[in-house]
């Protein structure tokens, strides 16, 4: 089969996933963003602290207010 290239079912998924949690201390995103300053957050539940992963999309979010984020988000170099 020549032409279009399809994902397997899985990683179109994943593409599509969005960025909405600090997975170290499984917390949501949104339920962070209520701690107010990103400081707050890291003081009361550790996010961003383990693998630092989330670290720039928790900087974006409480920069935007926005709780879930395109993995690839251009803003993000911004806050790296
Ligand atoms: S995902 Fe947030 S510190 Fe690892």
């Amino acid at each position: 089969m020549q032409g279009n290239i399809r994902l397997p079912a899985k990683e179109e998924a994943m593409s599509e996933m969005k960025v909405d949690r600090c997975e170290c201390v499984n917390r949501g995103f949104a339920e962070l963003k209520a701690y107010g300053t990103l400081e707050e957050a890291q003081r009361a539940t550790g996010c961003g602290q383990e693998c630092e992963g989330c670290l720039p999309y928790l900087k974006l979010m409480f920069a935007t207010g926005e709780t879930a984020f395109e993995v690839d988000d251009p803003r993000l170099a911004d806050y790296a």
